[in-house]
């Protein structure tokens, strides 16, 4: 059976963790495929809010397994929180959560040189979550890095300690100040790696084979988002994985030809946490009022997100190189009020108008070129069924679904896991 995608499509925060949270009962499987820890997931239900960082949001659903794959690098101390949340829960993860022995470890010193890294960049700082996710990329790929099926072997101590003592003089190479206590930091990770060894470790790309082959069901979680993706993101304003379709095939092992529908997920308007370029920010009273009703602060980080229009030309970019076959529309409700909202359908790219994204999207080069559309005034909170949908934000909808020429099946109108509509 084919393996469903859901992805991001913008720069992260789109409400993957809802929606994953919301299908995982048509689903025998949950995969996460890349990312880590910098991922902040957010799932609504029973009036309780939790956020998972490492875990896939299907956690809560007793008869689905969860599977962290080969392509994310895990923070056992991290992940060793999520647990210990879980447990308080009564959630038997011990039953339903797999890891992947190729997922790589992030280690306490991957962490400082995240935070060496950007303070020694100043002004020019990527914005990083600073858990650790960058240095541990480039641990995979110069082939320095430690992974779960490494705990398993005799020596991983001694290669742990290898590694640790490299990073220490990299720290001091970069000279950014940055304080630390390696043996406060070593006793919390040991701790945390007994709790990590507990779990079942498996060989995935197996275990997701022979699944396929007995027709069991897969949706693989994506984290972040397309525009955060290390090769088609905003470069280097991104994160250092490929959060695209594509990182799916490599972080879990799935054959490009065993993809089946790629859900897509945006929010109605454009938010981004970090640095980097974002065309169609708002620095008024439309973007705080964004913020201010859509609680828009990172699920990690907690810092405030920046809030703008939609951006129509990215979203089409994204839904070229995921292959999206399906969309999904988050935070309707947030722009309730407004009475004139804008999409960006088009670029000012030095002086000329352009309809794809180019290669450098920086203020000095693009700005956006904007269609306006009459607001909707309903609280949209309360809505279950399509029909009840005010026929502003058909409108809304529709002239999306031309513009992308894919149709858009659940709209979402509260963090809620209820507040959720299936249309068509
Ligand atoms: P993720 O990283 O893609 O899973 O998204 P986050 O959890 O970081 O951020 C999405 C935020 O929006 C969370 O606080 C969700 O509870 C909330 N949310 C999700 N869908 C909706 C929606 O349709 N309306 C509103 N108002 N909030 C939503
Ligand atoms: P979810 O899965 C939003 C951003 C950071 C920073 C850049 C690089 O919750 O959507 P990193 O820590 O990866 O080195 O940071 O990427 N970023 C996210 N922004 N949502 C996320 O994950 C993000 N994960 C990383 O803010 O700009
Ligand atoms: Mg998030």
């Amino acid at each position: 059976m084919a393996v469903d995608l859901l992805l991001g499509l913008q720069w992260g925060d789109e409400g993957k963790g809802k929606i994953v949270d919301v299908l995982t009962k048509n689903y025998n499987i949950i995969a996460r495929f890349q990312g880590g820890p910098n991922a902040g997931h957010t799932l609504v239900f029973n009036g309780k809010k939790h956020v998972l960082h490492t875990i896939p949001s299907g956690i809560f659903h007793d008869d689905a397994i969860n599977l962290v794959g080969n392509g994310v690098v895990i923070d056992p101390v991290i992940f060793k929180k999520e647990l210990d949340k879980l447990a308080e829960q009564d959630i038997d993860y011990k039953k339903s959560l797999l890891i992947s022995r190729k997922a790589h470890i992030i280690l306490p010193t991957h962490r400082l040189l995240d935070a060496a890294s950007e303070a020694s960049k100043g002004k020019a700082k990527i914005g990083s979550t600073l858990k650790g996710i960058g240095p541990t990329y480039m641990d995979k790929t110069g082939r320095n890095g430690i992974r779960v099926g490494d705990l398993e072997l005799a020596d991983w101590k001694e290669r742990y300690e290898a590694l640790t003592s490299k990073h220490v003089s990299m720290i001091d190479y970069y000279d950014a100040k940055i304080e630390y206590d390696l043996e406060e930091l070593e006793t919390e990770f040991c701790e945390a790696i007994e709790v990590l060894k507990s779990l079942t470790f498996i060989d995935s790309e197996e275990y997701v084979y022979q699944a396929q082959k007995e027709s069991k069901s897969i949706l693989a979680e994506g984290a972040q988002g397309s525009l955060l993706d290390i090769d088609f993101g905003t470069y280097p304003f991104v994160t250092s994985s490929n959060t695209t379709a594509a990182g799916a095939c490599t972080g879990l092992g799935v054959a490009p030809n065993q993809i089946g529908d790629v859900f897509g997920i945006f929010k109605a308007y454009t938010t981004r946490v970090g640095s980097g370029p974002f065309p169609t920010e708002l620095f008024d009273e439309d973007g705080a009022t964004m913020a201010k009703v859509g609680h828009e602060f990172g699920a990690t980080t907690g810092r405030p997100r920046r809030c703008g229009w939609l951006d129509l030309v990215a979203l089409k970019y994204a839904c070229q190189v995921n292959g999206v076959t399906q969309l999904m529309m988050m935070k309707g409700d947030v722009l309730s009020g407004f009475k004139t909202l804008k999409v960006c359908t088009a670029y000012n790219y030095k002086g000329e108008t352009i309809k794809h994204l180019p290669y450098n999207i920086e203020e000095e080069n693009v700005s956006p070129i904007y269609t306006e559309f009459n607001g909707w005034s309903e609280d949209l909170t309360k809505m279950s069924d399509a029909s009840e949908l005010p026929a502003a934000l058909n409108e809304y909808i529709s002239f999306l679904e031309k513009e992308l020429e894919i149709p858009i099946t659940i709209v979402s109108v509260g963090p809620d896991r209820e507040q959720t509509i299936f249309k068509n």
